[in-house]
């Protein structure tokens, strides 16, 4: 994602100026833009990835806060990457919640800048695998997805095994998340005035299935038409 916000930036003419990075989690993104001469402000709820973040990219702003409230500072681009806007670590986050927030982006944004972003939709459902493990050295994740229809969303418990010495500690998260509708939302941006563009990968990365990326562009009100 870095890779494909830093091309689109440059390809817009965006060489300088900040980027609001909304579920920053461990600062990955915001230390690549750093490093090609941004500034960066990230908004995240976690505690523990602030932390990790605070440390990788320590010239950036950081604050802990819900992106759902947040206030979003003038910015070239915003991005919410990894299905940040589903998430419901904040029980607010709703319709008019996303609506909210997808206002405010608009509202930060300078004419011509970039808003990136993906969502999971309902067909994660169908195509995320029922049972899944991850495994490296020194650690394995056993994710287990399940889903409600009402309102549609996919529960997701993990079950991580982390090596420590000659024993594993057990970490369980489960995390739950709200189904958005990439129609629906489409409709929305466009409604806001914006220009987007759907995707699937990140440059050679696929997202994972049944998620979708939008490539957005806040109308340059300095150009004709
Ligand atoms: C899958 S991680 C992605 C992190 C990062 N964007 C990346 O691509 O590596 C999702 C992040 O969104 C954050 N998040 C989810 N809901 C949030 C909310 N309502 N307000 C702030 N952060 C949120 C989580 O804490 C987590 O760090």
């Amino acid at each position: 994602a870095a890779d494909m916000l830093i091309s689109t930036l440059k390809a817009s003419g965006l060489t300088r100026g900040r980027v609001t990075d909304l579920g920053c989690g461990s600062g990955i993104l915001a230390r690549k833009l750093l490093d090609q001469g941004y500034a960066v402000e990230g908004i995240d709820q976690s505690v523990a990835m602030l932390a990790l973040a605070k440390s990788r990219a320590p010239e950036a702003v950081f604050r802990r806060e819900t992106l759902f409230e947040c206030e979003i500072p003038p910015s070239i681009a915003v991005c919410a990457i990894g299905e940040c806007f589903n998430y419901r670590f904040d029980r607010n986050n709703d319709e008019a919640a996303l609506d909210r927030v997808l206002h405010r982006v608009y509202q930060s944004l300078e004419g011509g800048g970039i808003f990136l972003f993906d969502i999971a939709t309902p067909d994660r459902i169908v195509k995320a695998p029922s049972k899944n493990f991850f495994q490296t050295q020194n650690w394995t994740t056993l994710v287990e997805n399940r889903h409600s229809e009402t309102p549609l969303m996919m529960t997701r418990k993990i079950s991580s095994f982390i090596r420590a010495g000659g024993y594993y500690e057990r970490v369980d998260e489960t995390h739950h998340l709200r189904l958005i509708d990439p129609d629906t939302l489409a409709h929305r941006i466009n409604t806001l005035g914006f220009e987007f563009e759907m995707f699937e990968c990140y440059g050679p990365t696929p997202l994972p299935a049944g998620c979708v990326g939008f490539c957005a562009y806040k109308h340059n009100s300095s150009e004709p038409g």
